[in-house]
C-alpha cells in the first residue's frame, strides 16, 4: 500500500488588492515588486472572513473531490500561524463545522512549510494503519498579522487556504520519499513580533536560506525516491518569491511551465500556498496521472520540508 493525496481543494478570498492598489498606501512600486518577487496581486480577506473560513471551504473542494465524506474521516490537521484564536484549534473548529466524527484533530504550527508537515505527519498514521483518511488543511489570514504601513513585508502576502484528503493508494503511488527540518537559531529573522503583533522579516536572510535549502531539499527527495533530476513532471515550490522558486526549479534543470506559478495571483500565503498550488494543478490538468511531483517548502521557524510523489 501507498500513501497518498485523494483529492485537493483551495479557496482564495475574492477581494483582490494589485500593486498599484500598494503605491497608494506604501512608497512602492509595482515593478519593484514584479521584479523582486514575481507578485502582481495578491487576495485579502473581508473582515468577516476569519482562518477557518477559509479552511472549511477549501476542505469542502478537497473532500468533494476525493469522494470522501466528512464523517469518513479519521483525523483533522490544520497547518496554520493565523488561527482564529489560540485555542480552540483552527481544526477543531473545523471538526464540528464538516461534521466529521468526534475524530482527533489539531493544529500543526510550522509556519510555511506547516502544509508540508501535515501531509508527512498524516502519512505516518495511515502507513501504521491507525487511521485511514486524513484531512489536511494549510490556511492563513495573514492579512490580519501584516504591519500595511511597512513596504518590506507587506507588498508579500496574501490570504487563502489549500486542502488534501490523504490516504491509500496503490503500490507505487503517492508519496515516495519525504524530508523534514528545522533550524530553530534563524527564528530570530522570520517571527510575529510580541510587540506589535506583526510579522518581523530580515528578507535578506531569510532570502540566503530558502535559495540554498529549497534547491537542496529538492534535490533530496528525487534521490531518496530513486529518480533523476529532470524526471521531475511538475514542481510545487512555497509560493514566497520567484525568484528563490527559480533557484529550485534551475536546480532540478526542468522547464519553466513545469513549476506551479501562483504566486503572481496570490503572493506569499503561508502553508495555504503549495496546496492551493496543488490544487490548481490539478483542476487545470498541468498534474497528470503518473506524474512524478515534488512539494518543497519554508518558512519562519526556520522549518523546510519536501516530498516527491507519484500523482
Ligand atoms: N518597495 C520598494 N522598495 C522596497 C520595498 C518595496 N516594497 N521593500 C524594500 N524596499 C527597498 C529596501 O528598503 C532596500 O532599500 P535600501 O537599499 O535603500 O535599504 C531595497 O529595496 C532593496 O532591498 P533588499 O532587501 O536588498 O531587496 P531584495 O532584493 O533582497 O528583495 C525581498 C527583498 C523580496 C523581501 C527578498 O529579500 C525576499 O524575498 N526574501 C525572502 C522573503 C520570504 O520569502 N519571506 C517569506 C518566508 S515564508 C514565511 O514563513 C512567511
Amino acid at each position: 500500500m501507498g500513501v497518498g493525496l485523494l483529492g485537493t481543494g483551495h479557496y482564495v478570498p475574492t477581494n483582490v488588492v494589485s500593486n498599484k492598489d500598494l503605491e497608494k498606501i506604501v512608497d512602492t512600486n509595482d515593478e519593484w515588486i514584479r521584479t523582486r518577487t514575481g507578485i502582481e496581486e495578491r487576495r485579502i480577506a473581508d473582515d468577516n472572513i476569519d482562518t477557518s473560513d477559509m479552511a472549511f471551504y477549501a476542505a469542502q473542494n478537497a473532500l468533494k473531490e476525493a469522494n470522501v465524506k466528512a464523517e469518513d474521516l479519521d483525523m483533522i490537521l490544520v497547518a496554520t500561524v493565523t488561527p482564529d484564536t489560540p485555542f480552540p484549534s483552527v481544526a477543531n473548529t473545523l471538526q464540528d463545522r464538516l461534521g466529521a466524527g468526534k475524530i482527533a484533530s489539531m493544529d500543526v504550527s510550522a509556519a510555511c512549510a506547516g502544509f508540508m508537515y501535515g501531509v508527512i505527519t498524516a502519512k505516518q498514521f495511515i502507513e501504521t494503519s491507525a487511521y485511514e483518511k486524513i484531512l489536511v488543511v494549510g490556511t492563513e489570514k495573514l492579512s490580519k498579522i501584516t504591519d500595511w504601513t511597512d513596504r518590506n513585508t507587506c507588498v508579500l502576502f496574501g490570504d487563502g487556504a489549500g486542502a488534501a484528503v490523504v490516504g491509500p493508494v496503490s503500490e507505487g503511488k503517492g508519496i515516495l520519499s519525504f524530508e523534514l527540518g528545522s533550524d530553530g537559531s534563524g527564528g530570530k529573522d522570520l517571527y510575529q513580533s510580541k510587540e506589535t503583533d506583526y510579522i518581523f522579516m530580515n528578507g535578506r536572510e531569510v532570502f540566503k536560506f530558502a535559495v540554498r535549502q529549497m534547491p537542496e531539499s529538492s534535490v533530496n527527495v528525487v534521490e531518496k525516491a530513486g529518480y533523476q533530476k529532470e524526471d521531475v513532471d511538475y514542481l510545487i515550490p512555497h509560493q514566497a518569491n520567484i525568484r528563490i522558486m527559480e533557484a529550485a526549479r534551475e536546480r532540478l534543470g526542468i522547464a519553466e511551465d513545469k513549476m506551479a506559478t501562483s504566486v503572481k495571483k496570490y503572493g506569499n500565503t503561508s502553508s495555504a500556498s503549495i496546496p492551493i498550488a496543488l490544487s490548481e494543478g490539478v483542476k487545470s490538468g498541468k498534474i497528470k496521472d503518473n506524474d512524478l511531483l515534488v512539494l518543497v517548502g519554508f518558512g519562519g521557524g526556520l522549518t523546510w520540508g519536501a516530498v516527491a510523489l507519484h500523482w
